[in-house]
């Protein structure tokens, strides 16, 4: 028997047991005649005790571990003389009789603690020392419930899990695929799925009612902290629903997974509705922030054509946020404040600030512009008072304008503390445009997905304005982050066609990509529709992160490399005979 107990487990109740413990060296610390050892296993860590008078040739021995080197001890557990209260076996030591050592270790090149001297590169490279870590196994663990639960619940409400393939075909739209080449049929390719989208769909043809899977997706796209080339969805799909319907369920499994595994109670209120429009009018982005206010407020009434300031005389949107406490900023750091926004990522041209003094004076940096009377209206619209700092920008395009707007909204709330990471904030953003223009491709492409169902009241207008049709969809967000989305289906093969031809396919292009969906719905679709929550963006929500990496145990980094792996890669000529694959001749190194 390699243990009796594990490492994290003994109490004082336990004092004069006999016991074997295995783990890794945390530490060995030589204090006096005493040698102390700290073992570490998955479930904590237990002080290990030699004593140089009572048995000096284990004390030697014991004195020679080094780090992680994989012990088993046996020996009995004591009360410690100096207690540590920070640990849960704090109470305890074990004085040891016999030491095994069960395996040697190299010295690992960074130190596994809670606070580690490994930057990011080495710890993904050893990403199994990295998860030695307690708060990296802790994340894992989170995630762990997190599924559980949500099985739990989901099973609770008569959902079943059903595997679907990774090996499918490809489909247009949406992100870049990653494709798999087929040996047994040379030049054909295999796509991996960026959801199981249609699959779902099909399961409900096939009268599966309510299917679930936590299931991996795989997007070749650019990534960013909260997107990884493959992550996982608790995917779902549900038929005979209305879009009420799917809110209820997922608002329950919500609040059940905050419940159960974070120990947050939402109440009983539903969570917040707001339109898609709503949310880009008074926050500049269709994943607000509801944490802190600090709204936008439009100002074009007030400052378009009111004086000689042409910047604003000729926008198309002029939109305001007023910052508590931030008046006495210093002219470096307004001037910083419009590097941010100007920088290359945020592609606004400027920013103009209102000051608001002690006594009520407004001073702004387009004093000369204005009128006193004019700057007093500025600050009666926007509700300042002493000490606020008004931020001001305009551009030709309300919506882009209103996003830039956003990330200096979001940057304030930070600085101002506003973002805390215990507080919550959720909703649901409804009505969403159903199609978006992309310069790029000189077309309407689906802003969810082409098999999202249009609003049934605007089912007209695809005829005549397609541009202004709104969406049965639905996205969740939770403190800035769209955690899920989904949307109601089109069940019915002739709107489908409709809306394949209005993203510019051809009735033999959407055949040949989707025949296999538009046959199916001849054989009686349900109404159905679904939703996904993205399961590593919840998880690190749930632990308080900024990135998902961390709660993913063999993540990629940014250049979609696994470093641990060495993957991508490339690989033997003889592969790619077998798949009759040849590669274009490298590029010529740039000088
Ligand atoms: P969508 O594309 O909105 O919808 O994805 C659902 C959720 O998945 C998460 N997500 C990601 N997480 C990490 N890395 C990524 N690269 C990434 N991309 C998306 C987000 C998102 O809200 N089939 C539809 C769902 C449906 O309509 O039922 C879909 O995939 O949290």
């Amino acid at each position: 028997m390699y243990r009796t107990h594990t490492c994290g487990e003994l109490r004082l109740t336990d004092a004069g047991k006999t016991v074997t413990l295995s783990g890794w060296v945390q530490r060995v610390r030589k204090m006096g005649g005493m040698t102390f050892i700290d073992l570490r296993d998955r479930y904590g860590i237990t002080q290990l005790v030699f004593n140089q008078e009572t048995d000096a040739a284990l004390c030697d021995r014991a004195n020679k571990m080094g780090r992680e080197f994989v012990l088993q001890a046996t020996g009995t557990v004591g009360e410690r003389f100096s207690k540590n209260d920070k640990m849960p076996t704090g109470d305890i030591e074990i004085t040891v009789t016999e030491l095994r050592v069960l395996n040697e270790a190299l010295t690992p090149p960074f130190t596994i603690e809670e606070h580690t001297d490994g930057g990011d590169d080495l710890r993904m490279k050893y990403r199994y020392l990295d998860l030695r870590r307690e708060p990296v196994r802790r994340n894992l663990e989170l995630r762990h419930k997190f599924c559980l639960e949500t099985r739990r619940y989901l099973d609770s409400e008569g959902f079943l899990e059903i595997e679907t393939p990774v090996l499918v075909g490809s489909t247009p739209e949406g992100a870049r695929d990653f494709i798999v080449p087929s040996r047994m049929n040379p030049g054909s390719f295999y796509a991996l799925p960026q959801s199981p989208q249609t699959l779902k769909q099909l399961l409900m043809v096939a009268g599966m009612d309510k299917y679930f899977q936590i299931v991996k997706c795989f997007r070749d796209e650019d990534l960013r902290a909260d997107r990884q080339p493959e992550f996982t969805q608790i995917d779902c799909e549900m038929s005979f629903v209305e879009q009420d319907d799917i809110i209820r369920v997922f608002e329950g499994l919500t609040k059940h997974l905050f419940r159960t595994v974070r120990g947050t109670d939402l109440g009983d209120t539903p969570f917040l509705r707001l339109s898609w429009e709503e949310c880009m009018r008074r926050f500049g982005s269709d994943k607000p922030d509801m944490r802190f206010g600090m709204e936008f407020v439009e100002l074009a009434d007030v400052l378009k054509g009111t004086g000689d300031f042409g910047v604003f005389n000729s926008a198309a949107y002029i939109g305001g946020i007023c910052v508590p406490g931030c008046a006495s900023y210093t002219r470096k750091q307004l001037d910083e404040l419009t590097a941010f926004v100007r920088s290359p990522q945020i592609g606004a041209k400027g920013l103009v600030y209102a000051r608001v003094a002690d006594d009520g004076t407004v001073k702004s940096s387009v004093d000369k512009f204005y009128s006193p009377e004019t700057l007093a209206a500025l600050k009666e619209k926007m509700q300042a008072t002493a000490g606020d700092l008004i931020l001001i920008m305009s551009g030709d395009e309300a919506n882009r304008t209103r996003k830039q707007l956003c990330e200096l909204r979001l940057l304030m709330g930070g600085r101002l503390g506003l973002r805390d990471k215990n507080k919550f904030a959720l909703l649901w953003v409804v009505d969403f445009p159903m199609f978006e223009w992309s310069d790029e491709q000189q077309r309407l492409m689906a802003m969810h997905h082409p098999f999202t169902a249009p609003k049934p009241e605007d089912v007209p207008l695809l005829d005549t304005d397609p541009a202004s049709v709104k969406a049965n969809a639905y996205d969740m967000v939770c403190n800035g982050v769209e955690v899920g989305g989904g949307s109601i289906r089109i069940h019915d093969a002739v709107l489908q066609a409709k809306i394949f031809d209005i993203l510019g396919f051809t009735p033999e292009q959407a055949q040949a990509q989707f025949g296999f969906l538009m046959n199916a719905f001849k054989y009686g679709a349900p109404p159905h529709g679904g939703l996904a929550y993205g399961l590593d963006r919840f998880v690190s929500l749930f632990a308080g992160l900024d990135s998902i990496r961390d709660v993913i145990a063999f993540p990629k980094n940014n250049a979609g490399r696994d470093v641990m792996l060495d993957a991508p890669a490339p690989v033997a000529q003889a592969q790619l005979d077998e798949l009759q694959i040849a590669l274009a001749p490298a590029e010529p190194q740039q000088p």
